[in-house]
């Protein structure tokens, strides 16, 4: 009786050295001689070499390999061999082969695309390399994160999409008409998750936030994806420790699962291994005012950050940084007014390191009645609109605290990324909304 061939996946390669196997894969490259033809395969779990050797295979085999075009779709046979040349360790030796789909003049080829061309092949472009290594590590980071919320006895809240107010400024608003009224996309969970605080205690809120920022920048997207743990009776200071907790394993799971994929994108493991050493350093507003202007920023107390200054921040202490305490006049109605300081509030930036921008925005809300009122009101904004957010206050309040991860940003800083659209499967920004 012959034994049957396994049908195994590349990731697996290791575990069938000297055996036959079947793999389903794609061909993105292929170079030989009139003697050999290597193809490099790929198969979604990773990237390896099929050697044909015109000795070894039929007439009819090796000349099916040398008319493969990119992208063709095929299954390959033959046996797995170490590899001690490739970074992967393993190649197989290919006895026979079968086309499943034919891939004529795929526009991506070997030689430089610019970006713009790149992200219009968008729904192509993801087979490559660097997007392949980036999304999987995006994917690390959201399974991992719901791994932590539950083991941390987190609940998950799905808040809506579609709101009839703003929570994070009036001006970045996409409005929609919902059946004659208007609606806006969400610009946040987080009033929701304030709601489902208050009945399950620890809560996060994970889906897409939608800005209509006009800044064309590296690190915004008008569609990004953000995590949003909330948390009843918790002080900031613990919140703090919550989150360099959640920060660091995250980044620990990437260094444990990621291996591959961060050699691909060639990310410094060290230094990354380095950001899971707590605690990170809690710098005041005030502070880092004057750390800039000791070092030549031409900052005053009262702006908000931009780029330069937040980089210049985290890189000064070569780790993440948590600046703390924000004039209250560039901070959002919701966040708690210091105990002693009229013009701060109880809030907290966590600037990421190496220029990748402010990874986590937070905050302990104002859980007083009248003073939660005033700010919405002192704000212009349509206190109809926060009635049921009110009713949090009026019926039970608690002190509570909560932050928002910007999952995009996060892939960005640990994946050494240099431009935030390569950190979502289908970016949206100013000047893209296809594919
Ligand atoms: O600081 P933000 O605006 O905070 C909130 O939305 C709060 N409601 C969160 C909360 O307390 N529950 O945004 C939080 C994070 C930022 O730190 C940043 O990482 C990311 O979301 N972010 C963006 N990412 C990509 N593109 C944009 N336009 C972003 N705006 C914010």
């Amino acid at each position: 009786m012959t034994e049957k061939i396994p049908t195994i996946q590349i990731i697996d390669a290791k575990n069938y050295v000297g055996k036959t196997v079947k793999i389903g894969a794609w061909l993105r490259q292929k170079r030989g001689s009139g003697k050999i033809a290597f193809l490099q395969l790929r198969d979604g779990t990773a990237f390896f070499q099929g050697v044909v050797a015109k000795a070894d295979v039929s007439e009819a085999v090796f000349e099916k390999a040398k008319s493969l075009k990119q992208e063709t779709s095929l299954y390959v046979i033959g046996e797995i061999h170490e590899d001690s040349r490739s970074s992967f360790g393993y190649e197989m030796a290919v006895s026979d082969l079968e086309v499943i789909g034919e891939s004529h003049d795929y526009p991506i080829t070997p030689k430089e695309h610019g970006t713009d061309f790149l992200f219009d092949e968008r729904h192509l472009y993801l087979r490559h390399l660097k997007p392949f290594a980036t999304l999987k590590i995006r994917n690390t980071l959201i399974a991992a994160s719901y791994e932590f919320m539950n083991q941390e006895g987190f609940t998950k809240l799905d808040a809506p999409f579609l709101t009839g107010s703003a929570a994070e400024g009036t001006t970045e608003l996409f409005e929609t008409d919902y059946f004659g009224e208007s609606a806006f996309l969400a610009q946040t969970g987080q009033l929701y998750a304030e709601a489902g605080a208050m009945a399950f205690g620890k809560v996060f809120t994970f889906g897409p936030a939608f800005r209509a920022e006009k800044s064309k920048t590296r690190r915004h997207l008008t569609e990004f994806w953000m995590i949003e743990p909330e948390m009843a009776f918790m002080h900031q200071e613990e919140s703090l420790v919550f989150q360099e907790r959640y920060i660091a394993f995250l980044i620990s799971k990437v260094l444990e699962r990621n291996e591959q994929e961060l050699d691909i994108l060639e990310r410094d493991k060290d230094v990354l291994r380095s950001y899971t050493q707590l605690p990170y350093p809690r710098v005041s507003y005030d502070d880092a005012i004057k750390l800039l202007q000791d070092n030549g920023f031409d900052v005053e107390w009262g702006v908000d950050f931009g780029s330069p200054e937040e980089t210049f921040l985290a890189n000064h202490f070569a780790k993440p940084v948590f600046i703390i305490n924000y004039p209250k006049a560039i901070k959002a109605f919701y966040m708690k007014k210091h105990p002693t300081r009229d013009d701060v509030v109880i809030s907290a930036d966590l600037l990421a390191p190496e220029g990748y921008g402010e990874i986590i925005g937070g905050s302990e809300r104002e859980d007083d009645y009248d003073t939660l009122k005033a700010r919405i009101e002192e704000q212009g904004l349509d206190m109809s609109e926060y009635e049921w957010y009110l009713d949090l206050r009026r019926y039970g309040s608690v002190p509570h605290s909560g932050f928002g991860l910007g999952l995009e940003r996060m892939v960005t800083f640990v994946t050494g990324e240099e431009h935030i659209r390569e950190a979502i499967p289908f970016p949206r920004m100013t000047n893209r909304l296809r594919p």
